[in-house]
């Protein structure tokens, strides 16, 4: 089987920690890995198939030889170093939103448009992380029900923030339980620990926040259809890992529950955790070792004709960025696109 040289930008960060350990568990054909972080780290050592890596500065000439580039390092050093990449000769899988909303560039998870990544021009943009796992529940109804509409509120977990992020609700956590008072917000507004904050990104003209308006007009890329609308409320909550999502929705056509509850469990990446008899529905703390996206509290919508209601659970790090982008990789291998 062919090897493949990839670079993983963003080495040291809390995705690219995660990338690493994905291509290692989903025994990812790599021959070379080029782990890639600011000045700050270059020179510290990565463990990678029982063996140390160094971490190398980024630079223009990172990219020589590599076939596949992931990027997690934040959308300006995807803008400045993904064309680069791209030019060296690599394929660019990016985790950012540099690139997502292009429509030259595809926007993908693998289970709902993989077909789509035959169009690629070398880079191939990652979904949000809330909207990844928003899509793969919506997909499997949207092809046996029509969805009208979508209205989700998200959950969701510091890391989603980044590793300073995680750090700010461990210390403040740390410091209210000691009784020394709560540190400073840095990452956050608000306090983050034993709170939560209805802001992520930053807000746009209409009020809503930019997060917010991600989950609307990537869940229309990535499902291919416009007419789907779709509003939501991003909050952030003080849990390290895995975001939770309330999503009520519309459909056209009539449906009995139990066969939505079926095509859900039949669904690639689903993982139907659902028996409110025993207390069985999923929570953040059960996603954080699994690449699945968890689906409980699965229920008729008594409020209109043709509704459902259910509570999606998916580790963040995983497939709402580490595993997906991975897993795009996988495709294009299976696709013979690299
Ligand atoms: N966290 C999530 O759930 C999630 C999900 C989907 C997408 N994303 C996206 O992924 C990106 C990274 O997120 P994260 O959560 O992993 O953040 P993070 O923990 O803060 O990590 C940032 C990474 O970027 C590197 N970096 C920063 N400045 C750099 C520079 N000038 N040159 C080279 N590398 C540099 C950092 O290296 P140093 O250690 O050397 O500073 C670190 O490896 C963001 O764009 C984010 O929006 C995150």
């Amino acid at each position: 089987m062919k090897k493949y040289t990839v670079a993983v930008v963003g080495a040291t960060g809390v995705v690219g920690t995660e990338m690493i350990k994905v291509l290692e568990e989903f025994k990812f054909p790599v021959s070379k890995l080029i782990p890639l972080a600011s000045e700050k780290s270059a020179g510290k050592v990565i463990e990678y198939m029982n063996k140390n890596v160094y971490v190398e500065k980024l630079d223009k000439n990172s990219f020589k030889d590599v076939d596949i580039a992931l990027f997690s390092a934040g959308a300006a050093i995807s803008k400045q170093y993904a064309p680069i990449a791209v030019k060296a000769g690599a394929i660019v899988i990016d985790n950012t939103s540099f690139f997502r909303m292009d429509k030259d560039i595809p926007l993908v998870v693998p289970e709902v448009n993989a077909h789509v990544l035959k169009d690629h021009k070398g880079i191939i943009a990652n979904p949000n992380c809330s909207t990844a796992q928003l899509v793969l529940a919506l997909k499997p109804i949207h092809d046996a029900y029509k969805i009208k509409r979508v209205v989700v509120s998200t959950y969701q977990a510091t890391s989603g923030a980044g590793k300073e992020a995680m750090d700010e609700l461990a210390k403040q956590t740390i410091g209210i339980l000691n009784g020394k008072g709560v540190i400073d917000p840095k990452k956050f507004t608000k306090q983050i620990a034993f709170n939560l904050i209805p802001h992520i990104d930053v807000f746009m003209e209409n009020d809503y926040t930019k997060e917010e308006m991600k989950m609307t007009n990537e869940t229309k890329k990535i499902m291919g259809d416009d007419s789907i609308e779709l509003v939501a409320t991003c909050v952030r909550v003080p849990v390290f890992i895995g975001h939770s999502e309330v999503v009520n929705i519309d459909v056209e056509k009539k449906f009995k529950i139990e066969d939505v509850k079926k095509i859900l469990s039949e669904f690639p990446g689903l993982k139907i955790v659902d028996d409110p008899k025993k207390n069985e529905y999923p929570t953040p703390i059960d996603c954080v070792d699994t690449n699945d996206t968890l689906v409980g509290r699965i229920r008729r919508d008594i409020s209109i004709e043709n509704g459902i209601t259910m509570f999606i659970v998916s580790n963040n790090l995983r497939k709402g960025a580490a595993s997906n982008a991975v897993q795009i990789a996988l495709e294009l291998i299976n696709q013979k696109l690299v």
